[in-house]
């Protein structure tokens, strides 16, 4: 059996009815989120449909020890029974707490610090943000992929807080629901249904072949290099009859009030110039929602089908679902800003991080002019395993 990770971060129980208001993380108290900063009118975003507080949870906990569960915690023991023991994944255990600091970020340091994002709070807590904004998007959808009633087995790759894959157990509990990721940060309390476990998912998997009716693959573009080598582990694995789902935002926004506003946002363009050039040099496709559909089927998937949402920056769309949506998603992109950045350029593209940190105050003053009416897409695309 692959080690369970024993997690330190609280949450409470999730509600199984999508859309929730979002788990933020954090000890402060309920914010009101028409007086937030980022909104530059508080009549349009007092109004959002998920209501004008989000609910707050306590993680005072995050960085104490990952192992304060008792060993024989029953609800933990024999979750994830399919994945079967291997050296490497107890290696990674060990290696789980293996963190550094970097100008004022904590990094995992697994493979040379490969991940270029941070995995404190701060990072966590735009984690949780995006997984709001998603529900709003998708109107509460936590897969497009038509799975049948009672699933038995789902996955959830690099799954971050594990927001989603708490969700999931709790809208399925017929199936056994395994998170893995490279960073223990997920919630101690979670559905009984649910484990999570430190795995590095570039590595040859030892899950039970043809077991899982789902694998989600959500927000991944700068921890993958090698798409298709994960797409042909996930076929794999997959249930015949099993799918996988892919979500990915397109990262090349439309300024459609470039000519009202009499120039273009030439920072932000820049800025995403930038990181991409950033991310292939250290071996990521920035753009690799292009290729999904293509990946799927050299992998082997067949009924390969395709989302496309739009995606506002900021408070400014006429639609009301959609003005929370860009509310939501330029709020976690300006919390996450530096985060998102310092690496790849620094490690990427060898700029010093005092140049990183002046560029993004011009890059703030462009994000937060919302006449720019900046529009991007997120693509979900997603395939099913053949049935024999
Ligand atoms: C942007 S987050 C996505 C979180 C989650 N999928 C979601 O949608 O909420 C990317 C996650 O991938 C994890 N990660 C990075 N490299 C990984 C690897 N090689 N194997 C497993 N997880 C990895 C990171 O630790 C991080 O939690």
């Amino acid at each position: 059996m692959a080690e369970q990770l024993q997690p330190t971060r609280k949450s409470s129980q999730p509600s199984a009815d999508p859309p929730r208001s979002a788990s933020l993380p954090r000890d402060d108290v309920d914010r009101d989120v028409g007086n937030d900063e980022t909104s530059p009118d508080p009549a349009v975003t007092g109004d959002f449909e998920t209501g004008n507080t989000v609910e707050l949870l306590d993680n005072s906990s995050i960085g104490d020890s990952a192992v304060d569960l008792p060993d024989d915690d029953s609800r933990f023991s024999d979750l994830g029974k399919d994945s079967y023991a291997s050296s490497f994944l107890s290696s990674i255990l060990s290696e789980a707490e293996d963190y550094y600091w970097d100008n004022g970020r904590r990094y995992h340091a697994h493979g040379g610090g490969r991940y270029l994002l941070p995995n404190d709070e701060t990072e966590l807590d735009r984690e949780d943000m995006k997984h709001h904004e998603m529900m709003l998007l998708t109107s509460g959808r936590l897969h497009f992929s038509p799975l049948p009633p009672d699933p038995q087995k789902i996955l959830d790759l690099g799954t971050g807080t594990g927001i989603w894959a708490m969700e999931i157990a709790d809208q399925y509990p017929s199936a056994e629901v395994i998170g893995t990721d490279i960073s223990p940060v997920q919630p101690k309390w979670v559905p009984p249904n649910l484990s999570f476990e430190v795995d590095d998912l570039e590595l040859d998997w030892l899950y039970r072949p043809d077991s899982f009716d789902l694998v989600n693959i959500r927000f991944m573009f700068l921890a993958i290099r090698d798409f298709g080598a994960v797409l042909r582990q996930a076929y794999r694995a997959a249930k015949p009859g099993g799918w996988v789902e892919l979500t990915e935002l397109a990262l090349r926004p439309e300024a459609l009030g470039a000519e009202a506003v009499g120039r273009s946002p030439d920072v932000v363009f820049r800025w995403l110039e930038l990181l991409k050039t950033g991310a292939e040099k250290r071996g990521y496709d920035y753009h690799v929602q292009k290729r999904f559909r293509s990946l799927l089927a050299e992998a082997g998937f067949e009924e390969i089908r395709e989302e496309v949402l739009e995606v506002p920056w900021g408070p400014w769309h006429r639609e009301k679902r959609l003005r929370a949506v860009g509310f939501w998603h330029m709020q976690q992109l300006t919390e996450g800003l530096q985060g998102i950045t310092m690496h790849t350029l620094s490690k990427g593209l060898g700029w010093a991080p005092q140049e990183v940190e002046l560029f993004l105050v011009d890059l703030r003053k462009d994000l937060s002019n919302l006449s720019f009416q900046l529009l991007d897409h997120c693509h979900v695309v997603y395939g099913r395993k053949r049935l024999r």
